[in-house]
């Protein structure tokens, strides 16, 4: 099993959702972070002409735990729904995972997820 970390645009996050489900992935975990990547931020013009600075940007992580043999699929889902081709687009991480156990059942495995 791997474990998908994709960070990704806030505002791709329904479009990464609806492509997952698509592939029948279901479960996930959403969380709200605040990052930076090549970049390093974004400087913006402030009201008097001043250069703001961004150090920190929001972004949404998306983790799904899926079987090996699912990776590329879920991979391309992913990558199709949120690429805009602007910088910023996010970053996809790929984790091994050892074991995953569905606590009701005490199933373990890839059934488990
Ligand atoms: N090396 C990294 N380690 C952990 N998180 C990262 C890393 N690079 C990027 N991220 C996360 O991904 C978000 C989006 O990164 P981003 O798309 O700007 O990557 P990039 O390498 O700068 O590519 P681009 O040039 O397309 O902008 C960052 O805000 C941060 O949350
Ligand atoms: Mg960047």
């Amino acid at each position: 099993m791997k474990k998908i970390e994709a960070i990704i645009r806030p505002e791709k996050l329904n479009d990464v959702k609806s492509a997952l489900e698509e592939l029948g992935f279901h479960g996930m975990n959403i969380t709200h972070v605040t990052g930076r990547g090549a970049q390093r931020g974004i400087v913006h013009q402030g009201r008097s002409g001043e250069a703001v600075a961004y150090d920190m940007l929001p972004k949404v992580k998306v983790e799904v735990v899926i079987s090996d043999l699912s990776v590329d699929r879920a991979v391309e889902a992913i990558t199709r729904a949120s690429r805009t081709g602007n910088i910023g687009d996010g970053k996809i991480f790929i984790i091994p995972v050892e074991e995953a156990i569905r606590v009701r059942t005490g199933e373990r495995g890839e059934v488990a997820v």
